[in-house]
């Protein structure tokens, strides 16, 4: 099962490498306290919620599970089960935040727990419990092993997990372990919901924010399982990033922009490569087009945030 074949690595190096760098100003600044901060983790567990069970069919909209979650309100014309696999996942969600700070690593019997979680009163003879007959995937190239081997897939792909042989970053390591784990179908039903919080239980044990993969991508993702189960884990490997990125740039960019130096406008036109002058900056910061604060009597702003009015004024453009 650990042939596992890494020729995509070059090109995704540089993907790496920024993600590495966004996760590592994002823990600069933990802990994340403020509450604008405290309500992004909120949202962003209703979109996992949402986009997970919405893959599997669940008909509630974004809004809808929102409503459920938050508000307690029942939605009509939907059925107990969705409301409940919504609950439900959202318990799993919280069971998960509440072990990522613990000091083993990951386990079996976790898995279980967030499968447990998952299908608790939906399907309770299966919750928490290893399939005990066979399984078919639709529109899958191939068909899950055998359940009497079940169990020692699992372990297996938990040990090479932990001991990472191969030496693979974080987010490699998420990604083999997602298509692994659907490969092995552990599972009569919640297999996809269950990866997907397990495999975000690696990402935040690293200090990641949730890799949230999008009901819209749900065809990709599909796409890049089979691939996977081909040896070709490109599509996969791209579609993780990508996901990881997302909610690591809603996290930077609600984060005080401690990494900006503000000057004065007069200082930063002074500098031979700025292209514009101090009236048309002032008139930008007032007119509140750029990143700017009044302190006194002078207006501070940053270089930054001047390329950035740039750079928007040129793509605008080019529309
Ligand atoms: N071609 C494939 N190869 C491997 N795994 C696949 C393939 N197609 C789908 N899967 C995985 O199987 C999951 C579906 O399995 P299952 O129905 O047990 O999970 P679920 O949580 O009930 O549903 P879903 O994952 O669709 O939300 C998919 O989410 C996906 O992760
Ligand atoms: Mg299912």
């Amino acid at each position: 099962m650990w042939n596992i074949n890494r020729t995509y690595l070059p090109d995704f190096e540089s993907t790496f490498e920024r993600l590495y760098d966004k996760q590592a100003m994002l823990s600069k600044n933990r802990p994340l306290s403020n509450s604008a901060l405290s309500k992004i983790k909120e949202a962003l567990s209703v979109e996992w919620t949402y986009n997970s069970n919405s893959i599997e069919g669940n008909t509630l909209s974004l809004q809808e599970t929102q409503m459920v979650l938050q508000d307690g309100i029942t939605i009509r014309g939907k059925s107990l089960r969705e409301h409940f696999e919504a609950k439900n996942h959202e318990k799993a969600i919280n069971y998960l935040y509440s072990i990522i700070n613990e000091d083993y690593n990951l386990r079996s019997i976790d898995i279980l727990s967030l499968h447990g979680y998952v299908l608790r009163t939906i399907e309770d003879d299966f919750a928490g419990r290893i399939r005990n007959g066979g399984v078919r995937i639709s529109g899958a190239n191939f068909v899950p092993p055998n359940a009497n081997k079940v169990s020692d897939l699992l372990d297996e792909l938990v040990n090479f997990i932990n001991t990472n042989p191969l030496g693979m970053n974080d987010i490699e390591l998420a990604t083999i372990f997602h298509h692994k784990f659907v490969w092995i179908h552990p599972f009569f039903d919640g297999n996809g919901r269950t990866v997907r919080l397990a495999m975000n239980l690696l990402l935040m044990k690293k200090g990641f924010p949730p890799a949230i993969i999008l009901k819209n991508d749900r065809k990709k993702y599909y796409e890049a399982l089979n691939q996977a189960n081909n040896g070709n884990y490109q599509k996969l490997i791209l579609l993780m990033c990508q996901a990881q990125e997302r909610t690591l740039n809603i996290y930077l960019n609600a984060l005080p922009d401690n990494e900006e130096e503000y000057d004065t406008i007069s200082n930063i036109v002074s500098e031979p490569s700025s292209p514009y002058g101090q009236e048309y900056i002032s008139l930008l910061a007032r007119q509140g087009k750029i990143d700017a604060y009044k302190e006194g009597r002078n207006w501070l702003t940053t270089k930054k945030a001047i390329d950035n009015y740039i750079e928007n004024r040129q793509r605008k453009r080019l529309l």
